[in-house]
């Protein structure tokens, strides 16, 4: 079969407060990150660490029924919610993908992510335990 997966896009990092994790990530680590992006169809803001192969994505729930509240309610203090991995074609990834038993989220359909791109993300239980995100670039 071709190869689908192409670079980490990012690592996203679930924290009960963006800036003060940033803040962390400046001063003790001496990283570069970006301004609060402030996401409300999405129930996030974020603040991205740039690094030189790839990004860190901080998220903090933002408004009711975030997603990620859920995730720090067991996990206060924060953790790994996600990784994203880069497809080329994503409606055909999202075909081999269903066809190979793997469970996609939502509509299961792709949907425009935090990043204006079209993403899906697979379901943990079909994937190692780990919430994996394609997002088409
Ligand atoms: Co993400």
């Amino acid at each position: 079969d071709k190869i689908m997966i192409g670079k980490l896009n990012h690592v996203a990092i679930a924290v009960p407060s963006v800036k003060k994790a940033a803040k962390q990530y400046k001063n003790m680590l001496g990283a570069k990150v970006s301004d609060i992006l402030e996401l409300p169809n999405h129930g996030v803001k974020t603040i991205f660490i740039e690094l030189n192969n790839t990004k860190i994505e901080l998220i903090e729930p933002f408004g009711e029924n975030s997603p990620i509240q859920s995730y720090l309610n067991k996990k206060p203090e924060g953790g790994m919610h996600h990784v994203c991995y880069e497809v080329k074609d994503i409606n055909e990834a999202c075909k081999k993908l269903q066809k190979s038993g793997a469970i996609i989220l939502g509509t299961g359909k792709p949907s425009i992510g935090a990043h204006g791109k079209p993403v899906i993300f697979l379901h943990p239980k079909s994937f190692n335990g780990t919430l994996i995100e394609l997002e088409e670039v």
